[in-house]
C-alpha cells in the first residue's frame, strides 16, 4: 500500500474544522433569536447572520478540500487493490485458477475491487465527521437545554435499534447479488467466447434463456436489496421528524411557563436534528460497508490463495540444461477427480531426440507436458530436467529453458513479430524470421500486405487455425528452448507442410529435446521414441519398428489411419 500520510494527517483536521463550524450554526442562530429578535436589535441579527454565513463557507470549504483530498487516496486504494489481485493471480498455479473460474476472478478484479474503493470513500468521507457530530449536537443539545434531553434518550435508542437490523438483514442480500453478478458474468464470458458454436448449433435462443435467467435474477436481487434500503430511510426520516415535533411541543410548553427561550429551542430543535441526521449518515455508510463486506471478503479470498505450486526456498536460479527430460513412476490426479490422469509414468528423452507421445484424447498427453512446465506438480513421483527435480528450480528459470506451443494456440492482440517474440522480446529481426521459417509460417506471413507487422486480434487480421498454430510454434522455437514441446500443434496444418515442420524442427533442434504430442501417426513415425498412453497409463515405448509388433493398440490406430497404405519404412 502506498504512503497516505499527508492525506491522513490533513484530512481529519479539516473533518474537524467542519464539524466545528457546522456545531456553531445553532448556537448563533440562538443569540439572534434570543438577543437580536426579542430585542428588536438589528445589528446583532445582522452580525450574528453574517457570522452564520461565513462560518457556513468555511464548512465548506473544509469540506471541499477534505473530498479533493480524500477522492484520490480512495481512487489509489481501489488500484492498490487491483494490482495486488493482478499480481496475485499471475503468481497462482494453473490449477489455483481451474478452480476460481475467470469470469469469477474478473469480477473481483473490477466490480468488487470498486465496491471496496467508493465504501472507503464514504467512509473516509464521514468516518470522523459523523460520530464527532453526534457526540458534539447531543452535548450541545443536553446543554441547550436540559430539561428536554429525555427525548434524545427516548429516540436515540430506536434509531441504533433500526440501524442494526437494517445492517444486519442487508448484508447477506449484497452478498448474493455479488455472487449473481458473478454468475452473469461467467454466463456472458462463455456465451461471447463460444459465439461460433452457439450460431453453429442455433442455439442463440438457449443461450439467450439462459442469459435471461442470469440478468434477471440479478436484476432481482439487487432491487430487492435497494427497495429493502430505501424502505429503511423514510423509515428513519420519519422518526426524526417526530422527535423534532416533540422537542417543538414540549420546548413550546416550556416558553409558554417561561423556563426556555425561544432561541433555545430552536437551538435544542436544531442539535436534535443534527444528532439524528448523522446517525442516519451512519446507517448510509453501513449500506455501503456491508455491500463493501461481501466484495472485500471475496478479495481476500483470492489474495490469500495459495499458489500451491511455488518455488522451493533455496530454488536453483542459474542453470543451462541439455534438455534431458525424465519421469520416473509420476502419477498426478487433478482435483477432485477419483482416477490418476497419469499413473506411475516413467520415460527418460535424451538431447536431440524426438519424442513423440500417442494415444486417444483424454488418454493424459497434455496432462503429461504440463508437468514438466510445472503447470501442475506431480502427486507422487520426480519429473526431472538434466536430472534435477523440477521442483528444485525457480519456476521462471526452468521455463526460460522450455519452448512450448499449448494445445489451444493462443495469440494475443499485436503485431505477428511482437507475437513470435513474445519470450524473448530482444530477439532480433533475423531470428524471427530464422524461427518462421522453421515453423513454415515465412510463406503466409510473407502474403500479408504489412508482413511482420500485420496486427493480430481485436482491430486486426484473423488467421486460420494452422496459421496460428505455426505462430505459435515459432514462438516456442525462438527461446531456443532445451526443451521443445508442441502439444497436438500442427493438427490443422496440412500433411505436406506437416512434414517439413518436422524436417526443419529436427534440424534446428539438433542438440535439443523435442517432445511432440499428435493424434496423426504420419506426424510420430520417424521419432526417436514413441510413448503409447493409454487411461493415463504408459502401455507401449519405442520406436516405429518395434510397436508396430510389439504393441496391439499401437497397431490398432496405425491401421486405423494408415492401413491400407504400404508400410513406410
Ligand atoms: N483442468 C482439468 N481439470 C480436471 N480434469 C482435467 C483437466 N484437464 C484435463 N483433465 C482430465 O484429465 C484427463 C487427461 O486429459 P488430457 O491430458 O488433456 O488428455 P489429452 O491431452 O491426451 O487429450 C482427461 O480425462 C481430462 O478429462
Ligand atoms: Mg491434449
Amino acid at each position: 500500500m502506498r504512503p497516505y500520510v499527508k492525506v491522513v494527517a490533513l484530512a481529519p483536521l479539516l473533518m474537524v474544522a467542519e464539524v466545528a463550524a457546522d456545531l456553531l450554526q445553532p448556537r448563533l442562530m440562538q443569540t439572534i433569536v434570543d438577543t437580536g429578535i426579542a430585542n428588536r436589535d438589528m445589528s446583532v441579527v445582522a452580525r450574528m447572520g453574517l457570522l452564520m454565513l461565513g462560518l457556513a463557507f468555511l464548512g465548506m470549504l473544509c469540506g471541499l478540500l477534505n473530498t479533493l483530498l480524500i477522492v484520490p487516496m480512495a481512487q489509489g486504494f481501489g488500484a492498490d487493490v487491483r494490482g495486488a489481485l493482478y499480481r496475485k493471480v499471475q503468481s497462482l498455479s494453473v490449477r489455483n485458477l481451474d478452480s476460481l473460474g475467470t469470469g469469477n476472478l474478473i469480477t473481483r478484479l473490477t466490480n468488487d475491487a470498486t465496491q471496496v474503493q467508493d465504501a472507503l470513500l464514504s467512509l473516509l468521507r464521514i468516518c470522523i465527521r459523523a460520530p464527532l457530530t453526534l457526540l458534539g449536537s447531543m452535548v450541545l443539545a443536553v446543554l441547550t437545554c436540559p430539561s428536554l434531553a429525555f427525548i434524545l434518550l427516548a429516540v436515540m435508542p430506536v434509531l441504533a435499534f433500526v440501524v442494526f437490523e437494517f445492517f444486519k438483514k442487508s448484508h447477506p442480500m449484497f452478498t448474493r447479488v455479488q455472487d449473481r453478478l458473478d454468475r452473469l458474468n461467467s454466463v456472458t464470458q462463455e456465451n461471447i467466447a463460444g459465439v461460433r458454436v452457439v450460431k453453429a448449433f442455433a442455439r442463440a435462443d438457449y443461450e439467450q434463456s439462459r442469459f435471461q435467467d442470469a440478468n434477471r435474477s440479478l436484476t432481482s436481487g439487487t432491487a430487492r436489496a435497494m427497495q429493502f434500503t430505501a424502505t429503511v430511510m423514510p423509515l428513519m426520516m420519519l422518526v426524526i421528524d417526530a422527535a423534532v415535533a416533540a422537542a417543538i411541543w414540549f420546548g413550546g410548553r416550556e416558553v409558554s411557563y417561561g423556563t426556555l427561550k425561544v432561541g433555545q429551542v430552536v437551538a435544542f430543535t436544531n442539535y436534535l436534528q443534527r444528532t439524528l441526521m448523522s446517525l442516519r449518515m451512519v446507517a448510509m455508510v453501513l449500506v455501503r460497508l456491508s455491500r463493501a463486506g461481501a466484495s472485500g471478503g471475496r478479495i481476500a479470498e483470492v489474495l490469500n490463495s495459495e499458489p500451491d505450486v511455488q518455488d522451493a526456498p533455496r530454488a536453483r536460479t542459474e542453470f543451462s540444461p541439455r534438455g534431458r527430460v525424465g519421469f520416473e513412476h509420476v502419477t498426478f490426479r487433478y482435483k477432485g477427480a477419483q482416477d490418476p490422469a497419469l499413473d506411475s509414468i516413467s520415460f527418460v528423452a535424451e538431447p536431440g531426440q524426438v519424442l513423440a507421445i500417442l494415444g486417444a484424447t483424454g488418454s493424459g498427453k497434455s496432462t503429461l507436458v504440463h508437468l514438466i512446465t510445472r503447470f501442475y506438480d506431480a502427486e507422487s513421483g520426480r519429473v526431472t530436467l538434466d536430472g534435477a527435480d523440477v521442483r528444485d528450480l525457480l519456476q521462471t528459470e526452468l521455463r526460460r529453458h522450455i519452448g512450448i506451443a499449448l494445445q489451444e494456440s493462443v495469440l494475443f492482440s499485436g503485431t505477428i513479430r511482437d507475437n513470435i517474440r513474445y519470450g524473448r522480446p530482444e530477439a532480433s529481426d533475423g531470428e524471427v524470421m530464422a524461427a518462421a521459417r522453421i515453423a513454415q509460417a515465412q510463406g503466409f506471413i510473407a502474403a500479408l500486405p504489412d508482413g511482420y507487422d500485420t496486427l493480430l486480434g481485436q482491430r486486426g487480421v484473423n488467421l486460420s487455425g494452422g496459421q496460428k498454430q505455426r505462430i505459435a510454434i515459432a514462438r516456442a522455437l525462438l527461446v531456443r528452448p532445451a526443451v521443445l514441446i508442441l502439444d497436438d500443434s500442427t493438427s490443422s496444418v496440412d500433411v505436406e507442410t506437416e512434414a517439413r515442420i518436422e524436417k526443419a524442427l529436427r534440424e534446428a533442434m539438433r542438440s535439443s529435446t523435442s517432445i511432440v504430442i499428435a493424434q496423426r501417426i504420419s506426424t510420430v513415425l520417424n521419432a526417436d521414441k514413441i510413448l503409447v498412453l493409454d487411461g493415463g497409463r504408459l502401455v507401449a515405448e519405442g520406436t516405429h519398428r518395434r510397436l508396430i509388433v510389439e504393441s496391439p493398440l499401437y497397431r490398432e490406430i496405425y491401421d486405423s489411419q494408415l492401413g491400407d497404405r504400404p508400410p513406410i519404412a
